[in-house]
C-alpha cells in the first residue's frame, strides 16, 4: 500500500462514529414465513444497515448473520430494513435478534463508515412445515384500529399461535407515502412487537390496494421468495401454499371490491386477470406433494366466495361494492371443491358467519368480523385436536368464544 493510501486509512479508521441513539424504531416484524426461509423488518430513523442474526439456540450460539437484502448493494435505507433468513429447516424453531448500524459519511468525504451494530432483543419463530404444529389464526379488517388490533395481537400471543394470516384491510384510508405503509403495516400503535415472536402472512384485501403508494406495499413488507413458484407466476408474488402440520393454508387474492371498468379503479387496474393467473396458481399446488397430501386444506380470500345473502352485490356492478366475489368464486371455488378443500376463512364484511359445505361445494366459509355497529372483532384460531381440524371464534373484544366449528380430514 502507498504511504497516502495508509495515511487516509489510518485517517479513516480514527474517524470516531457516535454510538447511535434510537435508531431503532419498534420491534421487529416476522413475515412471508416458508419451510425454509423467514422474512424479517424493522423500522429505522436514520440511513442504516440490517443485520439478523439467527440460530437454533437461545443464547445464539453459533448464530448465522444475514444483511440487508440486496445484490450488489445491501438494502441499506433510512427507514426500512428488511433480511431474509434462508437456508431452515421445516417445522423448526430459531431465535434471533435484529441489529441496525448507521451510515456516515465522515469528514465531508464519500467514504461510508458504518457505527457499532445497535442490537435488539432475541426473539423466536417456528418455521412452517408438515412436521410444524397444526395451529394458527386469522385476524382481518384491522383497519387502523390500533386499540382493537392490540386486543386480537395480545390474545394470539396469550394463545402462543405459532402463524397469524392477516386476512387484508390493514389501512382505513388511502395510503399515500411510503410512511403511511409503515405506520400500517411495520409499527402499528399500540401494538409493538406483534408480529416479533408470530410470523405474519399478510393478505391483502381491497383496502390494501389504495393510494398511490399501495403498489409500493413491497417496500415495507416483504412479497414470497420467487422460487417459491414456478416461472409462469412470477407475478403473484404474495399467493402462499404452505403446510403448518396437517393443515394446508392457500392465500388467495381477491384484490379490488369494484370491477377493473369502475371508475374508481382510474383504468389503471387488471384485478380479472388477475384472478384468473391464481387460479392457474391454484391448480397447480394442489400437485405438489405437500399440498395434495395434506389433510386439511384451508383457503384465505379477503372478499366472500359465497353469496352471503340472494341478491348480495357479486362485486361486478359500477353500484356500491362487492359483498362477495363472484368472479373468485367461479374461478377457484370448483378447484378448491375438486381438491376436497374442507373451508375459506375471508373478512370484508366485518361480520362473524359461517356458511357451511353444501351440495358442490366441499368447502365451508367462515368470515372474521371487524370495526362497526353491533360487531366485534375476531380472531379465528384454527388447530387439529383429536383428529379434526377445530375453528375457534374468538370475540376479542369480550375475550369469549362465540363458537367452535370442527371439520374431518380429507377422504
Ligand atoms: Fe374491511
Ligand atoms: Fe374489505
Amino acid at each position: 500500500m502507498m504511504p497516502s493510501e495508509q495515511r487516509a486509512y489510518d485517517k479513516y479508521n480514527a474517524m470516531q462514529i457516535p454510538r447511535p441513539e434510537g435508531l431503532m424504531e419498534g420491534e421487529p416484524v416476522l413475515q412471508a414465513p416458508a419451510p425454509d426461509s423467514m422474512g424479517v423488518a424493522f423500522a429505522v430513523t436514520a440511513l442504516a444497515n440490517g443485520f439478523v442474526e439467527v440460530a437454533d439456540n437461545p443464547e445464539l450460539a453459533g448464530a448465522a448473520t444475514f444483511m440487508a437484502d440486496g445484490m450488489p448493494m445491501a438494502g441499506i435505507d433510512d427507514r426500512v430494513l428488511k433480511m431474509r433468513i434462508t437456508g431452515l429447516k421445516p417445522g423448526t424453531r430459531y431465535w434471533y435478534r435484529v441489529g441496525a448500524a448507521k451510515l456516515e459519511n465522515p469528514a465531508g468525504t464519500y467514504w461510508t463508515k458504518p457505527s457499532e451494530t445497535v442490537w435488539g432483543g432475541v426473539h423466536s419463530f417456528v418455521t412452517p412445515g408438515e412436521n410444524a404444529p397444526s395451529h394458527f389464526a386469522m385476524m382481518s379488517d384491522t383497519h387502523a384500529g390500533f386499540a382493537q388490533m392490540a386486543k386480537i395481537t395480545a390474545l394470539y400471543r396469550s394463545l402462543q399461535v405459532p402463524l397469524v394470516v392477516w386476512n387484508g384491510d390493514v389501512p382505513s384510508s388511502l395510503m399515500e407515502t411510503r410512511e403511511d405503509l409503515v405506520r400500517n403495516y411495520l409499527v402499528p400503535p399500540k401494538n409493538d412487537g406483534y408480529a416479533a415472536d408470530t410470523p405474519i402472512v399478510l393478505n391483502r384485501g381491497n383496502h390494501d390496494f389504495r393510494g398511490v403508494a399501495s403498489h409500493r406495499l413491497d417496500e415495507v413488507m416483504m412479497t414470497r421468495l420467487p422460487t417459491e413458484r414456478s416461472k409462469r407466476h412470477l407475478a403473484l408474488e404474495r399467493n402462499f401454499a404452505f403446510r403448518m402440520g396437517e393443515v394446508a393454508l392457500i392465500g388467495l387474492d381477491t384484490g379490488e371490491d369494484k370491477p377493473d371498468h369502475h371508475p374508481a379503479n382510474g383504468g389503471f387496474t387488471h384485478f380479472t386477470a388477475y384472478r384468473k393467473m391464481q387460479a392457474e396458481w391454484l391448480k397447480e399446488q394442489f400437485k405438489r406433494p405437500a399440498i395434495a397430501d395434506a389433510p386439511y386444506v384451508v383457503a384465505f380470500a379477503h372478499i366472500p366466495l359465497v353469496e352471503l345473502w340472494p341478491g348480495a352485490n357479486p362485486g361486478t356492478l359500477l353500484e356500491d361494492y362487492a359483498v362477495w366475489q363472484k368472479e373468485c368464486a367461479e374461478l377457484w371455488g370448483p378447484i378448491l371443491t375438486a381438491n376436497k378443500a374442507q373451508l375459506v376463512l375471508a373478512g370484508h364484511v366485518h361480520r362473524y358467519t359461517h356458511q357451511p359445505a353444501e351440495d358442490g361445494r366441499s368447502w365451508a366459509e367462515i368470515t372474521g368480523g371487524g370495526r362497526g355497529k353491533d360487531r366485534f372483532q375476531t380472531l379465528l384460531e384454527c388447530k387439529v385436536e383429536t383428529g379434526r381440524l377445530l375453528v375457534r371464534v374468538h370475540n376479542t373484544d369480550e375475550g369469549t368464544i362465540v363458537a367452535e366449528h370442527s371439520f374431518a380430514p380429507r377422504a
